[in-house]
């Protein structure tokens, strides 16, 4: 089911959870980095319905960070420090009321971030933190934790208004040459192969 989303378009959210729904098969929870209001975090609640997978999501709950010059970009105005802000209770409050499983729910910056923050192993990873800073750290962060075929999707990676976003997951993926990569929309999909 798809339902509103704010942040993301439909084409992408469709993808996203077609691409999640493959990963119920591989071993690991799901996890979320970046998940504002939670409008992408309860379709993927809704997709694990009936597994015992869990879901982890991550937010500052203080909006966007500091932009760096990898960020800057004049379609990206709109996008400043303290954006986006939402409180932990409000979010946890909506699957409450869509009676999904309230998945764990961090709040903290990503550069805190240790591996001992997240699930033992991510079959699926939404990264979705706008900004070059946030991109980098998510990816340095969930890393170790991948599973083998599962996926991490970055969104605005092909976004012009967030250019630090392609910087991040460029600089990540240069070492790493045999992961799958595609594109959708905004999208980057990342299947682990190796
Ligand atoms: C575009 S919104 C996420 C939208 C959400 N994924 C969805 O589909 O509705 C970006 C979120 O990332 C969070 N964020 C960005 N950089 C962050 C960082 N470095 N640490 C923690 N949260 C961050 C912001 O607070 C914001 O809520």
């Amino acid at each position: 089911m798809v339902w509103k989303n704010d942040q993301v378009s439909e084409g992408e959210t469709v993808r996203i959870l077609e691409t999640a729904r493959k990963c119920l098969g591989v071993p690991g929870d799901f996890v979320e980095l970046g998940c504002y209001k939670g409008d992408t975090s309860l379709m993927l609640a809704d997709v694990l319905e009936n597994s015992n997978k869990k879901l982890w999501i991550y937010d500052s709950f203080e909006g966007l960070p500091e932009k760096k010059s990898q960020d800057e970009s004049l379609l990206g105005e709109p996008f400043k420090k303290g954006e986006l802000s939402v409180s932990k209770r409000e979010v946890k409050e909506r699957f409450l009321r869509a009676g999904l499983k309230v998945p764990v729910i961090k709040k903290g910056w990503f550069s805190d971030l240790t591996t001992e923050d997240l699930p033992e192993k991510i079959a699926f990873c939404f990264l979705d933190g706008d900004f070059y800073d946030s991109i980098r750290d998510g990816l340095k962060v969930i890393n170790e934790k991948m599973a083998r075929n599962g996926v991490i999707m970055v969104h605005d990676y092909l976004n012009p208004a967030l250019p630090g976003v392609k910087t991040a997951v460029s600089e990540w993926l240069k070492d790493k040459p045999s992961l799958k990569i595609e594109t959708f929309e905004s999208l980057i999909k990342i299947s682990i192969n190796n």
